[in-house]
């Protein structure tokens, strides 16, 4: 898709971090813009943002896990708007942290429920409509570097990512007939607040393994302050829609980034092969953290907060170090 004047651009998450962000690049590219969001907070800030800006933008309060909501909130949209969107992004997301080993069912049924399931019931609510109203269009899921590897401390979100990166795939296949691009955004670190995902996790999932505080939550602000701007991502992920790209990879050298993940697998098919890859893992946390050095690098202070840690009743799991990182060398 090269021109989105007049386009409907429906956006999961768009109140806040990279789903604002494509709220504001495309809205000024000339979609007519919805922001579907779990937070009425971040709903009326989004809404305050554009409120002076010559952008149509349509809020709907909606929780993308819930089936019959977002079937109603598509409804919403063809009476707002006259026609199903165009443009679909799933962007909204959750994460939390902590050892595999630790995790709980609740920690698999909210992670993967959101990053899975709520960009699952994204595709089945709206790909049939956009078929139907024959105009084509452009579907992007945000997923994650995350979801090109496993690791120690990520198991829900990297889990769920990696199927979203997978079932992308599968919808590009399938939707070219139809005109319908589909994209796939992996990007590492994003200033956003998904820091503060945990305020929307559902008291019937409440249960975590996982040590999660308000001294976690705040370290990690300080790494997602690091990360890319929201507005800059969204101008990558519209240039890969012109380009109708699958995966769209925002790092210098995405080329070089896939052929170690590619790499990484294939040392972990043979014992040769995973010291290989042990050693390659040992080096690069030894140079992270001789990057970061002492406090107030990003990860100097994660050990006395307890980031990552198990929730401090389960007494059976090792302490981990840096998330994903194997144990030092004998
Ligand atoms: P954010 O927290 O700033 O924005 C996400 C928005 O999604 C929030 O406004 C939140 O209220 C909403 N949301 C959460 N659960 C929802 C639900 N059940 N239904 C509807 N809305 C819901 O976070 P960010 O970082 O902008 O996240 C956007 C996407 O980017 C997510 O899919 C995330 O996994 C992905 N991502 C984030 C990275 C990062 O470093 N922040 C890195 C790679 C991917």
């Amino acid at each position: 898709m090269k021109d989105f004047t007049g386009k409907v651009a429906f956006i999961t998450g768009g109140a806040s971090g990279a789903g604002l962000g494509q709220a504001k690049v495309f809205g000024e590219a000339g979609c007519k813009i919805v922001i579907a969001d779990v937070r009425q907070d971040h709903l009326d800030e989004a809404k305050a943002y554009f409120k002076d800006k010559k952008v149509p933008v349509h809020t709907i309060k909606l929780d993308i896990t819930d089936r019959k909501a977002y079937a109603a909130a598509a409804d919403e949209v063809e009476k707002v708007f006259g026609s199903p969107p165009q443009l679909l992004f799933n962007t909204a997301g959750v994460n939390t942290f902590g050892p595999a080993e630790a995790s709980t069912f609740e920690d698999y049924d909210w992670v993967i429920g959101v990053c899975l399931g709520g960009v699952i019931n994204g595709m089945v609510t709206f790909v049939p409509r956009m078929i139907k109203a024959g105009k084509g269009g452009h579907i992007a899921t945000t997923s994650s570097m995350g979801g090109f590897m496993g690791g120690a401390t990520t198991a829900p979100y990297s889990a769920a990512k990696a199927a979203v990166n997978n079932l992308m795939e599968s919808y590009y296949q399938a939707l070219k007939p139809y005109g319908i691009g589909v994209s796939c955004l992996c990007p590492g670190n994003i200033k956003s607040n998904i820091a503060e995902a945990v305020y929307t996790r559902p008291k019937n999932l409440e249960n975590t393994g996982y040590n999660v505080t308000e001294k976690t939550i705040d370290f990690l602000r300080t790494i997602h302050a690091q990360g890319i701007e929201p507005v800059e991502l969204a101008k990558i992920l519209k240039k890969g829609i012109e380009e109708d790209v699958l995966y769209i990879i925002p790092v210098p050298n995405p080329e070089q980034m896939l052929r170690n993940t590619l790499e990484r697998i294939v040392n972990y098919a043979s014992a040769e092969g995973i010291k290989k890859q042990e050693e390659q893992m040992r080096k690069m946390f030894e140079e992270m953290a001789k990057r970061q050095g002492p406090a107030p690098g990003p990860y100097a202070n994660m050990g006395d907060v307890g980031f990552a840690q198990a929730r401090k009743d389960i007494t059976w799991v090792k302490p981990t170090g840096m998330p994903g990182a194997p144990p030092p060398k004998k």
